[in-house]
């Protein structure tokens, strides 16, 4: 099986992906790193991994179709099997989805359908819930709005400081991340075989 993540930040969940890939805990091979900004901190970390890293900018294309043309003419020929969404901050459209049906996920730092969007963490927290959490899920067209596959709950403690939820956060989204691609990756498999 052969896996790809796209990011457009820090990258500490591709360094999971990568990690659990290395040391065999998920048993596939991760082929690719698709990243649409040229100063993302995963690239760095890409390379520590020794992962083949793709910038692909928005830019330098003329509409969003033959931008993810161009992502897909990169990942067909690496059969990639399943797509993994970390911190990329882009709607897939059209070209991706059709291309990869029920094979890109996203990892969200909240329990949908509460707080949708790039801000999650701060916007539970300051709406004062006490139950937070992670959520994985189908990626389609509307913002972290596919279908749910993983969730898992965390409290928030009285006077908790932000900084340390967010950690907490980031913790529980490493493991259940590499839990969930693996599940799905089994199931894949034993449907195709
Ligand atoms: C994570 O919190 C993820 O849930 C969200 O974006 C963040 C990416 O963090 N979609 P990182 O780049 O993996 O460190």
């Amino acid at each position: 099986m052969n896996i790809a993540v796209f990011a457009s930040g820090n990258g500490s969940n591709f360094a999971a992906i990568a990690e659990a890939v290395k040391t065999g805990k998920i048993k596939a091979s991760l082929k690719a790193l698709i990243v649409d900004k040229p100063k993302a901190y995963v690239i760095t970390r890409a390379k520590e991994y020794n992962v083949p890293c793709y910038v692909i900018e928005l830019k330098n294309f003329n509409s969003k179709k033959e931008y993810e043309e161009k992502i897909v003419s990169i990942l067909k020929p690496l059969n990639i099997d399943l797509i993994c969404l970390a911190g990329y901050m882009k709607i897939c459209d059209e070209v991706l989805l059709n291309n990869y049906p029920n094979k890109i996920i996203n990892i969200h730092p909240a329990l949908l359908p509460a707080f949708k969007g790039a801000h999650a963490i701060l916007d539970a927290y300051n709406y004062g819930v006490k139950v937070t959490g992670v959520t994985i899920h189908y990626v389609n067209k509307e913002i972290d709005g596919g279908k749910i596959i993983a969730q898992e709950a965390i409290m928030i403690a009285d006077e908790e400081k932000i900084e340390d939820l967010e950690a907490r956060i980031h913790e529980v989204e490493h493991n259940l991340y590499v839990k969930t691609i693996n599940k799905l990756l089994e199931d894949y498999d034993a449907r195709i075989n």
